[in-house]
């Protein structure tokens, strides 16, 4: 199966002369290689998509970190997949954990999101994960099947097949702190047995399940060459282009 790596830079660079840097920095990084098994994306924000999409000249993927699940019409504030499609988005973050946070995303809209994103072709990185405390209570295998139910719900087989699903426990983002290889390892057969039950054991099969939290370099194999994930949702580190091609290096040659 194929691996990725993401990079979500969340809400940098923070200005378009930035923007421009980081691309010609990732240009760069990415000149004379080419990975056959292993898809970098870089998710930037959204008034920045248009200055990124040379990228797609180095063999980067473009993403858009949210989506609304309308196509037009009277709401303010929000991107339709169609948009981010015109301007050249493959792939669009869903459900991250800090939108479910500061935006109060819900299970249900996160499903509207994942839909909507499909039916413009656009491939949805879902994001789920346990907070802290559903982890210290031992809820962890309940929080994912319930999210991954609620994001997959009613997607038919064939689209499905064009779903990513991230496990992003939330105690290890932009903390430093990362699980064991068994932990991930765990979680993704909780997610992978969530999968089938809603799409059928041969599409679950299909769908390529990430790690993301705390990524680096360093700790790559322990929480995803290890545990035998599909790729890594990067935060923080893929603010230096270098790290991010690094990571995708090692995971092509593992
Ligand atoms: P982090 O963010 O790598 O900075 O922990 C990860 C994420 O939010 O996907």
């Amino acid at each position: 199966m194929k691996r990725y790596i993401v990079g979500n830079l969340k809400m940098n660079p923070v200005s378009s002369h930035d923007a421009e840097r980081y691309v010609g920095s990732l240009l760069a990084e990415m000149s004379g290689k080419r990975f056959g098994e292993t898809e970098i994306v870089v998710a930037p924000p959204l008034v920045y998509l248009d200055r990124f999409a040379s990228v797609e000249t180095g063999g980067v993927a473009l993403a858009a970190q949210d989506v609304f699940w309308e196509d037009e019409g009277p709401y303010t504030g929000q991107i339709s997949p169609k948009m981010l499609r015109d301007v050249g988005a493959r792939y669009v973050i869903v459900g991250h954990s800090e939108r479910r946070t500061y935006a109060h995303e819900t299970d249900s809209e996160v499903g509207a999101k994942v839909r909507a994103a499909l039916r413009e072709h656009i491939r949805p990185i879902v994001c789920v994960g346990e907070t802290a405390e559903e982890r210290d209570e031992g809820l962890e295998g309940d929080v994912l099947g319930r999210q991954v139910t609620a994001a997959l719900r009613d997607v038919g087989p064939t689209e499905a097949e064009r779903v990513i699903v991230a496990y992003e426990p939330r105690w290890a983002i932009g903390t430093d702190r990362i699980p064991d290889s068994d932990a991930v390892l765990e979680a993704r057969a909780v997610i992978r047995r969530a999968l089938s039950f809603v799409l059928g054991a041969a599409v679950a099969e299909r769908i390529p399940i990430l790690y993301g939290g705390s990524v680096q370099a360093s700790s790559i194999g322990q929480v995803c060459i290890g545990p035998g994930m599909d790729g890594v949702l990067v935060g923080r580190e893929s603010l230096h282009p270098h790290a991010l091609v690094t990571m995708a290096a090692m995971v092509e040659g593992a």
